[in-house]
């Protein structure tokens, strides 16, 4: 299929014709542009491929009231999440869960011949200089909102990329941050985040597929996937289309996509 890339679009074709090469161009096109969606959609869209990762239990619940959610799914869940985190160019996650859990994010349950990039959305700079999350070797960005040249020189110290993008709210302005990101070449999004993030990345449509592991267990009260109603009619509903469904183990996995994001 053809390069999207305007700077090389049809001059690979041209070389390889020139050479005695024979092209077609047409067969295989579909499955090609699926293994490379991320960048196909940096070249038509300017913004990378967003993938939302979830485990959840059988009622939709992400995390416990108290905000304990580790674990929720099997092993063989995460081993899987972690494959899919291998395949996109950054991990994105909110401040909310760099406090709660902690986390490392990177890709210790696959094979990978790099760690993607990390990318945290953290409004007044909150990430602790000590959190799991700084890697030797891996690039950290973290996007704010409100200016603090202490805190920013602390952080870049520590080896992160401060970039400040308000939205009107005084959080940061998600569509803005796709876009830099898009600018600093990040393909596929990963994004692990909790339920106000993820909530807030649904709202502003910027969810192009959902990977879902639904855990055979039911927690009653808790978090939920993505905070972003309350609907006013079932017309509104974000609408998808189921992928794939899966066992995984004793989970299940689904993949979704928003309908109509993959058109481009
Ligand atoms: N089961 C799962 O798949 C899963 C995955 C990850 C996390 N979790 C759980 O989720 C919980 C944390 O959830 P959370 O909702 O508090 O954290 P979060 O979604 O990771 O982070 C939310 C924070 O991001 C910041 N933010 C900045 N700009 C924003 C914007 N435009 N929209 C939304 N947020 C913005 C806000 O804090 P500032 O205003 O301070 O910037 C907000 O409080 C933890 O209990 C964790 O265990 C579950």
């Amino acid at each position: 299929m053809a390069d999207p890339n305007p700077l090389v679009s049809g001059r690979g074709f041209a070389r390889l014709r020139a050479a005695g090469v024979e092209v077609e161009i047409g067969p295989g096109a579909a499955e090609s542009r699926e293994l490379n969606i991320g960048f196909f959609s940096r070249m038509m869209r300017q913004t990378p491929w967003v993938r939302l990762k979830i485990a959840a239990s059988l009622d939709g619940q992400t995390a416990l009231l108290n905000g304990q959610s580790q674990w929720i799914t099997s092993s063989a869940a995460r081993a899987d999440g972690h494959a899919w985190r291998a395949r996109a160019c950054a991990v994105l996650t909110g401040i909310g869960t760099v406090l709660k859990d902690q986390p490392r994010l990177d890709v210790r349950l696959a094979a990978t011949p790099r760690q993607p990039h990390l990318v945290v959305v953290d409004s007044r700079l909150d990430t602790p200089l000590d959190a799991p999350l700084f890697i030797a070797g891996r690039a950290v960005f973290i996007y704010a909102a409100v200016p603090n040249a202490l805190k920013q020189q602390a952080l870049e110290a520590r080896g992160a990329t401060v970039v400040y993008l308000p939205d009107a709210n005084g959080k940061v302005d998600l569509r803005a941050m796709l876009l830099d990101l898009a600018r600093r070449e990040i393909n596929e999004l990963h994004v692990e985040a909790g339920h106000k993030l993820n909530g807030s990345l649904v709202r502003a449509n910027l969810v192009d597929e959902f990977v879902v592991y639904l855990a055979p267990k039911l927690l009653g009260q808790g978090r939920g996937m993505a905070d972003f109603g309350p609907l006013a009619a079932l017309s509104d509903a974000v609408e998808l289309a189921f992928v794939s469904a899966e066992s995984l183990g004793p989970d299940l996995r689904i993949v979704a996509r928003v309908k109509g994001r993959d058109s481009f």
